[in-house]
């Protein structure tokens, strides 16, 4: 894997496998880039940002996944220190089904914790897939 932290620029993106690795890198490649960033590892920002793209790749790599295709991320810093975090996956055959019962105790919580740790987020349809996007104030500093 060829990741680019970037320190002078205001994106990253990152093509990962579909697996709990490519998961799990997904999560450390945003730990270190909000630590460029100004967000320390312990900083809530940081914190935040990691439990989102967690839940987002988790559900890229089991509910988007389509085999022998890759998962994408994406991490913009947009003006008014706003981090956008946008999940990518190829399967577009499935619409999004939007969580308003209670989990059932094993599964569904992933998008509940989304609803509560983001500002907003939402689902944009792509020529191929769909992106899963959620967006966080970083705070002014
Ligand atoms: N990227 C995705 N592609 C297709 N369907 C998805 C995607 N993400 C979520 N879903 C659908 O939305 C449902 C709710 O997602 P959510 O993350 O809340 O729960 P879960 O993944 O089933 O379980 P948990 O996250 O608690 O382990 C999923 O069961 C799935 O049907
Ligand atoms: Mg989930």
């Amino acid at each position: 894997m060829n990741a680019e932290i970037s320190t002078a620029t205001d994106e990253l993106t990152q093509r990962l496998s579909a697996t709990p690795r490519g998961a799990r890198l997904a999560r450390r490649l945003t730990a270190t880039q909000l630590t460029v960033w100004g967000h320390p590892h312990d900083s809530e920002a940081n914190d935040t940002a990691q439990h989102l793209v967690a839940e987002l790749a988790a559900n890229a790599v089991t509910h988007g996944r389509v085999p022998g295709r890759d998962f994408e991320l994406r991490l913009l810093r947009l003006p008014g220190s706003t981090l956008r975090i946008e999940v990518s996956d190829p399967r577009g055959d499935r619409r999004l089904r939007f969580v308003t019962g209670e989990p059932d105790g094993e599964h569904g919580r992933g998008l509940i914790l989304v609803t509560l740790l983001a500002d907003t987020w939402g689902v944009t349809e792509r020529d191929v897939g769909k992106t899963v996007w959620a967006e966080i104030g970083l705070g002014g500093r």
